[in-house]
């Protein structure tokens, strides 16, 4: 595969965009995230983010989900400094969800979302930059207030911070421009099974009360559920691309494996948070349909689950239509991926 097309590709995108007259959208963006360094897909993720410039991340809000609230917060911290970009806020946000309390099953299921041991030192030590003294919650209801109907939020992890900031804000919801969320699986279209229970995707399991009330509150939401995640196969090969020319970041994403801990080397790695990125950068990158989509937050065997029809049904009165992703043009977005995040850092 020839990678001579390499040099900054994205400003190059945005030019041409310009150039042909065409309406680049400057997406100012609240980056919600329940971060992890790399090999994690948020820090790949944020990483396309930060190539990007289609988007301006205005400040990076964490949440407990993948990692504890403090272990997700130090590893961005460091994230920025090795990708050079320190001058980004990064607030600190729930470090539990609404309701969830942790069980056995959570405990030794995926995920330490309920973990209170101290943070290990992220690759190269803790950071020098510090997280700001306000809340993610203040400060996502700060922002998006200062700059209605401006502001898109980006939420890759359990929903508590954004859900939190919608019951801080009455109001709030109709301030809010637009919401892409990586989370639920979305049974009536084609793979749509649960990753954590047998309904239930991860971000939506880990905090179905949040998710419940984000769905619910009337903000134009681009679903990107795990129906459009498993259209995604990132093999060796790739990763061997995307790590081919070195730089602090691919040095990282290199020294964090080539995929999952303990994978075997032909194994293929969904992506997930990278796509809900991506689909706002080029939404042509993913074929939608409109649903309504709920959650079921009632304890027992499908707390969690999301659940998606043409028309509301009994118990979803309440639901609103969002726009679903279920399909993805794969070879267009791991290449507009490796020639981002692989690529010289902006
Ligand atoms: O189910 C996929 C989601 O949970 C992603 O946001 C990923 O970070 C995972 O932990
Ligand atoms: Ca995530």
């Amino acid at each position: 595969m020839t990678r001579h097309l390499r040099t900054p590709a994205a400003a190059v995108v945005l030019a041409l965009l310009v150039a042909g007259g065409a309406r680049a959208e400057r997406h100012q963006v609240i980056f919600d995230t329940d971060f992890g360094t790399c090999p994690q897909d948020d820090c790949y993720a944020l990483m396309l983010a930060l190539q990007s410039p289609e988007l301006e991340i205005l400040g990076i809000t964490t949440v407990a989900g993948n990692w504890s609230l403090e272990q997700g917060t130090a590893d961005v911290l460091r994230l920025l400094e090795i990708a050079g970009r320190e001058e980004i806020p990064v607030y600190a946000g729930a470090d539990m969800p609404l309701m969830h309390e942790p069980s056995e099953y959570a405990r030794t299921t995926y995920g330490s979302w309920w973990s209170d041991q101290p943070p290990t030192a992220p690759p190269g030590g803790f950071a020098q930059k510090k997280v700001e003294p306000l809340g993610a919650v203040e400060y996502i209801v700060d922002t998006i207030e200062s700059r209605p109907g401006e502001v898109t939020i980006l939420a890759i992890g359990p929903l508590t911070n954004v859900a939190m900031a919608l019951r801080h804000r009455p109001g709030l919801a109709g301030r809010v421009k637009r919401l892409v969320i990586m989370g639920g699986a979305v049974a009536t279209l084609p793979d749509g099974a649960g990753n954590i229970t047998p309904g239930a995707e991860f971000n939506f399991w880990v905090d179905p009360e949040a998710a419940k009330i984000v769905l619910r509150s009337g903000i134009p939401i681009d679903l990107s559920p795990l129906n459009v995640s498993r259209k995604s196969s990132f093999t060796a090969e790739w990763f061997d691309e995307l790590v081919a020319n070195p730089t602090p970041v691919t040095e990282l994403i290199r020294d964090g494996g080539r995929l999952w801990e303990g994978a075997p080397p032909d194994a293929v790695v969904h992506m997930y948070d990278q796509i809900a990125v991506a689909s706002l950068i080029d939404p042509t990158l993913v074929t939608t349909t409109e649903l309504y989509v709920d959650v079921d937050s009632n304890p027992g065997i499908s707390y969690g689950t999301s659940l998606g029809g043409p028309r509301l049904w009994p118990g979803a009165e309440g639901a609103q239509k969002m726009t679903v992703q279920y399909d993805l043009d794969w070879e267009r977005f791991i290449r507009m991926f490796i020639e981002r995040v692989g690529g010289p850092l902006r």
